[in-house]
This record gives C-alpha cells, structure tokens and sequence, in this order.
C-alpha cells in the first residue's frame, strides 16, 4: 500500500471528541464560562480539532503566538508563518483566568462547539502583527482591517470539539484531513498535487494545474470556502464552476476536489507558507504556488510567495512546493504559455483584468476562450445574474 506524507509536526492531531466522553463534555460545558466565537474563530476551532493544522493542538498562547510573528516558527521551531489565535473582549477577559475551562459557543446559534483549557491570556501588539504578518498596516489591506476589528486580548490554549459545523451546500465535498489522507492511499495517489483557491478555475490555473499534473499522480483541488472578501465570487457559484470544469476537462481518476473550510487572510507570502503546510496535512505531497499567491492589491511583489520559501529546508517543509511563472494565452504560439516558455511580446498576450472580466460577465458575455472555459463562464454570468436579482440585492 502506497505510504503517505507526514503530517506537519510528525502527527495528525485529533481533538474531536466524540461518544460518551462528548456527552460528558458537554454536561461539563454547562458550568463554565462561556466566550462567543464567530464563524471565523469556529472554523479556526474545527479545522484544529481535525488536525488541519497540525501540529495546533489549540489557539496559540502568548509564546507561540510572539514566536510566530517574530520568527515564522512555533516556539519548538516548527515552522508556521500565520498566528490562528482567539480574540477575546477585555472586559470577558477580566472574568476568566489560567486553569480553569471555557466554553466556546457560536455567537449566532448558541451551540457549543467546544472546549478551551486556557493557559495563556495575554495583550498582543497588533500593529506588530500586522506589519510582520501582512508587511503592512494600512487599514485598507482586508486581512489588517480583519486583524484590527478584534480586540487585542488573546486567549490560548488546547481546545476539544464538541460540535462541528454544518455545510449549508456542498457537503459531499467536505473531507478531513484523515479521509483525504485514506482516500488517496486507496486509489493508489503516491504523490498529489495541491491547489488553493479562492477564484473561479481560469485557463491560467488550469494551465498550471495540468503542467503540475504531468509530473505527479493526481490533483487535489482544494478551493477555499470560508470567509473571504466581500467582492471575491461566491463560495457557491465558485463550487459550481469546479464541477462543471471538472466534469469536461479534467480526467476523473485524477483529480479530487474537496473544499478548504477556511478563512481567506490575505497574508501573500506568509499565507503561502500556512497554505503548503495544511495541504501536507490533508495528505499532499506538492504544492502550487503561481503569481501573487493568496496577494491582494498591490501589498506584495509577484513571486514574494514564491520566494519565501527559501527561509526554510525541504526536510522542514515536508511539502515539495511547485512554483509556477504568471502564465497567460499567447496569440502567435497559440496557447497557454508563460514567460519561460513564450518568446513573443506582450502585446501578443492576452491580457483581461479582473475588473474587465467581472464587466463582462455582468453583461451576460462569456470572456474569450482562451481565458475561461464557456461553460465555466456560463456558471459565472448565473452566478451575476442571481446575486443582481432584486431579492438578493
Ligand atoms: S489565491 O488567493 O487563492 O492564491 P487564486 O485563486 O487567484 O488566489 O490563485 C490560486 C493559485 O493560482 C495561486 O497559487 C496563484 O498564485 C495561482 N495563479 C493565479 N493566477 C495565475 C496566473 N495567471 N499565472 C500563474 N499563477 C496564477
């Protein structure tokens, strides 16, 4: 049988509780205090408890969280470039101590979807963060907007789960990293190749999808579908477009897709980093990382996610990262190409900016072929009409 990837850390860590000791929680829950989480901090928790991000067993406490910032490592010197910590109101703070449980109840729904032990409570410098982590802090950046609306008093520590949450849609596609782990095993993948992302499958992605593809045994299609900003596309119209590329493009005893619950942070380079060591744990052994991966605006230069690899071994990373020039359709080779592989000018490439590509769509028109596959465009301009519908407005 085929082995699989270690996971980030050694082990994949299993903090989900379940049967008579969840019961037992859950009577414990009752008595203690109780911190509101959103839906965000609930997918941070959830994606802990199922060893996504391993080696967390927990929200980070003060040591780890200050190593990370400062260092891209964890305290032991794991690498892990992207604090995951819980936020919580001063004034709650002043009413919980170190030692005792708490409570962790979704702010929206009242369930209790787990447990914290809290050893560390400490004040963060967010400014600092801000700056280490996304290499700014203008407050036009979405993941320093983000980092800035919550307060700066962090809670730490291991954390149990006791609920997960439910997938409105789409849950055919939620695997844990264990299932993925079994499931690539099982159909015999030696090596499969991760993408992140939080965009409808362009003919650039697939692009470097397929180039990945041709050198290892199959692809994991690993799109995003927690919290992202608010004028990214849709979790669902994006899910669609997945499976109608997926069913005309790709071939099927090759590919996977199953969806990253995560928020999107906007954090570029290091983000790039958090993002490799994730799919390591849901069982990759490559990871894709094109053009400005996981960039916004114009906070980080094109290949910066590319380059901060080097910070790190191989042996530390684990993960084989691949890293892709930009790459475009080129009209004089007649296909997609890039830098490395084209001679031509760049008036020969065709060029389409998002916001060029979004007018289009609005108008009920399909971007040329060479930029999006018709039938993935036919999913997209749906996708504008629904959300222009006057009860959706
Ligand atoms: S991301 O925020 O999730 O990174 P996106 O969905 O656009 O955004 O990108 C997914 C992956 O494709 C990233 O690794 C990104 O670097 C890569 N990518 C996107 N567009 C291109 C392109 N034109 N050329 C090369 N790589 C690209």
């Amino acid at each position: 049988m085929a082995e699989t990837i270690r996971p980030h850390g050694g082990t994949l860590i299993n903090r989900v509780v379940e049967g008579a000791e969840r019961d037992r929680l859950l009577e414990v829950a009752r008595s203690l205090n109780q911190l509101n989480i959103n839906a965000w901090t609930i997918s941070d928790l959830d994606l802990i408890g199922v060893g996504a991000f391993s080696p967390l067993t927990g929200f980070m406490g003060k040591e780890d969280y200050e190593s990370v910032v400062e260092t891209m490592r964890l305290a032991d010197g794991t690498v892990w470039s992207i604090p995951v910590t819980l936020a919580i109101e001063p004034d709650v703070a002043k009413s919980i101590k170190t030692g005792e449980q708490v409570a962790l109840v979704g702010e929206q729904d009242g369930v209790v979807y787990g447990i914290l032990d809290v050893q560390s409570i400490f004040e963060a410098d967010q400014q600092n963060e801000a700056v280490k982590v996304f290499k700014t802090n203008d407050e036009a950046h979405p993941g320093v907007q983000k980092l800035l609306s919550r307060p700066s008093t962090y809670v730490g520590g291991p954390i149990q789960v006791l609920n997960r949450p439910k997938p409105e849609k789409f849950g055919e596609f939620y695997f844990d990293p264990a299932e993925t782990r079994r499931l690539f095993v099982e159909k015999g993948w030696r090596t499969v190749v991760g993408f992140q992302t939080r965009n409808p499958v362009h003919r650039a992605h697939e692009y470097i999808q397929k180039s990945a593809m041709e050198i290892v045994d199959a692809l994991f299609l690993n799109p995003l579908v927690g919290e992202t900003k608010s004028d990214d596309i849709s979790a669902d119209v994006r899910m669609r477009s997945y499976l109608v590329l997926l069913e005309n493009y790709y071939p099927k005893n090759r590919t996977f897709l199953g969806v990253f619950p995560a928020a999107m942070r906007y954090a570029g380079p290091r983000e790039a980093i958090f993002h490799a060591m994730v799919r390591k744990n849901y069982g990759c052994t490559h990871f894709i990382v094109g053009r400005d991966h996981a960039g916004v605006g114009d906070y980080y230069g094109t290949y910066e996610a590319q380059e901060i690899f080097s910070n790190f071994t191989s042996e530390e990373l684990g993960i084989t990262p691949l890293f892709f020039e930009h790459s475009f359709f080129c009209t004089k080779c007649g296909n997609m190409a890039s830098s490395k592989t084209c001679p031509h000018d760049k008036a020969d490439h065709l060029h389409l900016s998002g916001t060029k590509v979004r007018a289009l769509l609005r108008d009920g028109q399909c971007p040329p072929p060479q930029f999006t596959r018709p039938e993935v465009a036919e999913v997209l301009i749906d996708g504008m009409r629904e959300k222009l519908e006057p009860s959706n407005l």
